[in-house]
């Protein structure tokens, strides 16, 4: 993938289900943005099709950026059918989820579940590869319940030629707790051909160049490091040029709130569904605000914007910097 090749690490917005649509990316991009943008995945089975609102991020992508689009599910003639018919629109690459830990999903064996069936995981990529004349991608976690599993995914990945392994460095049945493996995100960047992705609580600018020259990642995926601080990509970038890290202050941060709210409410729901929205993203931004605790408690309650606002400003309406990290990281 050229634009995964390129002379700085490449930095891209982790696909996020019910997130990443094309306001949010929008929002990022106005920000600094990401290199490359993923689409949250469409969903795939025997009768599906793609799914219009993700499609309509495709076609009327707002960052001027490269867009990924990702595919679940373990259907292998639906896959190549979709693998396909998104190849008819402007995308970079296809990408294949085999990490989404909701049991939901597992159970079904898609996502996550599917690593734990490592034959059929070869017969999928086999399939698609066949399918897919842009590049062909594939983002996992190390393994369903044991980071020893990774060798042998890592076997099939390398059999099939993927173009770039995104390794989000936990396995299925930890879901998002501590103990990310940057050492096994370190092992299969010097295993396999492919450039590969580090993916997993970056958090940082700083901790992120650290990530970088110990992975040999050629670039990271950043997902909620992103919502919580959209600074977070230029900040790297800043860092990396050796320049002073720009923090915004705790107005601005007020400011990203706002433009948040008006991006992703619809005024057609009521004011309490606006809020329920908003809180979504809150609760990964009330992760780097000082006080994070009493600041989630006090915006978990709120019913109505005024209310919202109220609680933002109470804790934010301030000139003072912020490093948006989250006090446990
Ligand atoms: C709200 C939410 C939705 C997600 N949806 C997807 C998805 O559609 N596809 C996917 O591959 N991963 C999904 N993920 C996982 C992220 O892409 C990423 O791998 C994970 O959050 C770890 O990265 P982070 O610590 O930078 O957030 C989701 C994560 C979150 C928090």
């Amino acid at each position: 993938m050229a634009a995964l090749r390129g002379p700085d690490p490449v930095l891209t917005l982790a696909p996020m289900q019910d997130v990443t649509d094309l306001a949010f990316w929008r929002l990022m991009a106005r920000y600094g943005g990401a290199d490359v943008y993923w689409t949250e995945y469409f969903r795939v089975h025997g009768v599906s099709r793609p799914e219009k609102f993700i499609l309509e991020s495709i076609i009327h992508n707002p960052t001027g950026k490269p867009v990924v689009a990702q595919m679940i599910g373990n259907d292998i003639p639906a896959l190549v059918r979709t693998a396909k018919e998104l190849q008819q629109y402007p995308i970079a690459a296809i990408d294949l989820n085999l990490g989404c830990p909701a049991p939901v999903v597992y159970r079904k064996c898609a996502g996550g579940g599917l690593l734990r069936e490592p034959n059929r995981i070869d017969s999928i990529l086999g399939a698609l590869r066949d399918a897919c004349s842009v590049p062909f991608t594939v983002k996992t976690r190390l393994g369903f319940e044991s980071p020893g599993e990774f060798d042998a995914l890592l076997g099939i990945f390398a059999k099939h030629a993927i173009d770039l392994l995104t390794v989000h460095g936990r396995t299925v049945v930890q879901m998002y707790r501590p103990g990310v493996r940057y050492d096994l995100i370190a092992h299969a960047a010097h295993t396999l051909r492919c450039p590969v992705l580090a993916n997993g609580n970056v958090h940082g600018p700083v901790q992120a160049l650290k990530l970088l020259a110990e992975t040999k990642a050629c670039g990271l995926m950043i997902g909620r490091g992103a919502i919580r601080n959209p600074w977070l990509f230029d900040q790297i970038r800043q860092h990396r040029r050796g320049e002073k890290i720009f923090l915004p202050t705790g107005r601005q941060v007020l400011a990203y709130i706002h433009e948040l709210w008006e991006a992703e409410v619809t005024l057609d729901v009521p004011e309490l569904a606006q809020a329920q929205r908003l809180k979504k993203f809150m609760n990964f931004i009330g992760e780097g605000v000082p006080q994070a605790e009493q600041f989630l408690h006090e915006i978990r309650r709120v019913e109505t914007r005024a209310d919202f606002f109220r609680v933002c400003t109470t804790h934010l309406d301030h000139d003072q910097p912020m490093d948006l990290e989250p006090a446990l990281s």
